[in-house]
């Protein structure tokens, strides 16, 4: 997929694999919109990034919102790539084990705080994106669009007190193949990344030696976390390679715990 005419959203725009991907696709000539609720960190980088790249104040739980930052986008030229990589707002109560040592248990509302966060609003940002591709003229190659999810190595194999989130990414890697199934007339592209352990802003209430030393050692190889543009390269392998469709690519040095 050429993006060099188009534009690109990215939800998480101005986090860890959001912005390093933005860089990426950038400097490909993209237009690149930034929707994400960090609007400090979303507008310095939208200005660094130049080339008509715009930060949207964009809350992926709000379909309106969503729909508003589809808009800038195809405003901008034809949405030929979404890249859906953002977090959310802490769940409403303590998570864990789904019954915990004293007996309680995992509520049904933090279940589906988590499923509304991660799965959901992933939905919706890939039906949303795909119904503006759909409206592109298709490139020579064919192609209108595509559309790149994140999941977690959590959705092939969390781990104890990872129930919610390792629900909504093996949804997210479900929704891989049955989203390229469905948008193949189109001409519109499904893949997801299952990252491992990548030191991004996720982590830096934790300080990033401290975050190295705790995760690093859990990598098979190289023993360390993973840098965000790592996750980037990857997404811009998606983007350009339109043989690439309908499954899900960890990337994870190896890490199987
Ligand atoms: N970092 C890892 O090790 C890792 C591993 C596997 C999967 N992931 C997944 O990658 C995705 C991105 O995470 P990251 O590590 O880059 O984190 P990050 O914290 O660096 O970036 C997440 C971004 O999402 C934004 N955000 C938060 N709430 C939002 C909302 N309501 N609406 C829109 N944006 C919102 C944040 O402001 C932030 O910029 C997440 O889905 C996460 O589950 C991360």
């Amino acid at each position: 997929m050429d993006v060099s005419q188009g534009s690109v959203l990215i939800t998480g725009g101005a986090g860890g694999f959001g912005g390093a991907t933005a860089r990426r696709l950038a400097a490909l000539g993209a237009k690149v919109v930034l929707a994400d609720v960090a609007d400090e960190r979303g507008q310095a980088l939208a200005a660094e990034l130049g080339n008509g790249a715009t930060y949207v104040r964009t809350d992926i739980r709000d379909e309106a919102s969503i729909e508003r930052a589809v808009a800038t986008a195809t405003a901008l030229a034809p949405l030929r790539a979404v890249v859906i990589a953002h977090g959310g707002p802490p769940p409403p109560d303590k998570g864990g084990r789904t019954v915990g040592r004293d007996g309680g248990r995992v509520s049904t509302a933090h279940f589906a705080h988590m499923i509304n966060v991660f799965l959901v609003s992933a939905y919706t940002v890939s039906a949303v994106a795909a119904q503006a591709m759909a409206a592109n003229e298709p490139l020579a190659s064919n192609q209108r669009g595509v559309i790149i999810n994140t999941a977690s190595i959590a959705g092939f194999e969390g781990q104890p007190g990872q129930v919610p989130y390792g629900a909504a990414k093996g949804g997210i890697i479900a929704m891989a193949l049955n989203l390229a199934r469905d948008l193949a007339p189109l001409g519109i592209r499904s893949m997801a990344i299952a990252p491992g352990t990548f030191l991004t802003f996720a982590y830096g209430a934790m300080g990033n030696d401290k975050a190295q030393e705790t995760f690093g050692p859990l990598v098979l190889n190289p023993k360390r976390m993973g840098d965000p543009d790592e996750y980037a390269m990857l997404a811009q392998q998606i983007v350009e390679n339109d043989f690439l469709n309908a499954t899900t690519i960890r990337l994870d040095g190896g890490q199987r715990f």
